[in-house]
């Protein structure tokens, strides 16, 4: 950039920040914190590239978390100063269906200029996000999401806990400005849109200072649109605790590689064993190469040993899947997308073809329908176990993601799995999963590859 345009950029900027007026702060005890979805320019690249422009909310990036004791309760003024309207989902929370934040099914879309207040209570303990949940394809991709992080009533032993939300961006290296292509046709069709710029906190080499044998809680978030991270441990040894938030029985010992679809998360608790003077890594694997996801420069010894192996996190209340033998069944099969194109499905009540589903931008279909319909794919009585069978009948992965409860997946030999909100699906893969329909509204069950959800790979059930 020359620097007459780089003068003008910082004189701009400079102007507005002085020009902004505060936002003024009815800040008694009635009031909500207002948190506004605005653009923004962070230096996002490294430092010889360009500002990026980026939409985040309070225009942080990634949005500054919210973080609460189990119980307790969260309020937001949601103000919507983006030139598109949007919503807020909170990604994981058991919660009111009309604090759900989906826009079309709990909620009209917040009209740019205006506001909406959500308003709920933290069930359960665990690592949690939020973002945006209007043409997610978009809004996500440009940086509205945050970390959600609910602490448990007694605080586990740890020397440290940080939320690392892994993503990556499509970055046109001309302009270091994020690609608009949102609704590109390959992406739609193929594996989703996957960056060039992979970053953790939207830093490419975040990195934190540690001592030997010390004990980190590491809650991993995969807020990206479609890249499924393939993670390791290197100067580290330890457990998952927790998948998508809720605890697991028994802490499981991290051995080989660690998958992480869209949507999800992962507590780590690992120990340091990395010597002083050595770094530390969580890995990313990428094509057989390995490249640091973050840092843990090691600069001396804490305590002397390690502690023993942690005990498990307490349950979160009440989601046991019982009664599979009364479940009312579901099945869900998957079909489109590249290497396996849609003879004919239907769209909004129609039968199209093949050609016409092109132009019409749409993919991928379940049960031969595409996106959302009037009739969910379940009715389902309140309390009533559910058993969803899915097929995915394509040539790619996908990860299933269930607004509103947790499900355990139904294994081979009938044994359930931990709780989850999103199942993680290869190719070609049939797999069950069960739950309680517990919480009464309408809820969204889709794919969180983002552009996948948006070429048809969006269901939903009604819990009465
Ligand atoms: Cu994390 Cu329907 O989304
Ligand atoms: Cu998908």
């Amino acid at each position: 950039m020359d620097q007459t345009r780089r003068k003008l950029l910082q004189a701009g900027s400079a102007a507005g920040f002085l020009m902004a007026a505060p936002r003024v702060g009815f800040a008694g005890a009635h009031a909500a914190t207002a948190m506004t979805a605005r653009t923004a320019r962070v230096q996002l690249l490294p430092a010889q590239y360009s500002a990026t422009e980026i939409w985040g909310y309070d225009g942080e990036l990634p949005g500054a978390i919210i973080r609460v004791k189990q119980g307790e309760r969260i309020r937001r003024r949601f103000v919507n100063d983006l030139p598109q309207p949007s919503s807020v989902h909170w990604h994981g929370l058991r919660i009111d269906n009309a604090m759900d934040g989906v826009a079309g099914l709990t909620q009209p879309a917040v009209p740019t200029g205006d506001s909406f207040d959500y308003d709920f209570v933290a069930p359960d303990a665990g690592t949690f996000w939020f973002h945006a949940h209007n043409r997610s394809v978009e809004q996500v991709a440009r940086g509205l999401y945050g970390a959600l992080v609910v602490d448990e009533r007694i605080a586990p032993d740890v020397d440290r806990d940080e939320v690392l939300m892994l993503d990556d961006w499509l970055i046109d290296p001309e302009t270091a400005q994020i690609e608009t292509n949102f609704d590109a046709a390959h992406n739609r069709s193929h594996a989703g849109r996957r960056g060039n710029f992979v970053t953790t906190n939207s830093q490419y080499n975040l990195a934190y200072d540690v001592k030997q044998n010390e004990r980190l809680r590491l809650r991993l978030i995969n807020t990206a649109n479609a890249r499924i991270f393939e993670l390791g441990l290197s100067g580290l040894d330890g457990w998952a605790l927790a998948y998508d938030g809720m605890p697991l029985a028994a802490p499981e010992k991290i051995e080989g590689a660690l998958l992480l679809g869209p949507g999800q998360r992962v507590d780590l608790f690992v120990d340091v064993t990395a010597a002083a003077g050595e770094t530390a890594y969580l890995l990313r694997v990428d094509d057989g190469q390995e490249y640091s996801q973050a840092a843990f420069r090691v600069a001396g010894t804490g305590a002397t040993v390690r502690r023993p192996t942690p005990d498990a996190l307490p349950a979160n209340p009440g989601m046991d899947v019982g009664g599979l033998n009364n479940a009312q069944q579901f099945d869900l099969t998957m079909e489109g997308g590249a290497m396996g194109r849609l003879d004919a499905a239907v769209l909004n009540g129609e039968r199209k073809s093949f050609r016409q589903l092109v132009s019409a931008n749409q993919f991928w279909a379940f049960n031969g329908v595409i996106g959302m319909t009037d009739e969910p794919l379940g009715n389902l009585a309140r309390g009533q176990t559910a058993r969803v069978s899915i097929f995915n009948d394509t040539s790619f992965p996908h990860a299933m993601h269930l607004h509103g409860m947790h499900f355990r997946e139904v294994l081979a030999d009938g044994a359930l799995g931990p709780l989850r909100d999103t199942l993680l699906m290869s190719g070609g893969q049939t797999r069950d999963i069960a739950f309680v329909a517990d919480n009464p509204g309408k809820w969204l069950f889709h794919c969180h590859m983002l552009s996948h959800a948006e070429s048809g790979m969006m269901t939903w059930v009604d819990v009465a």
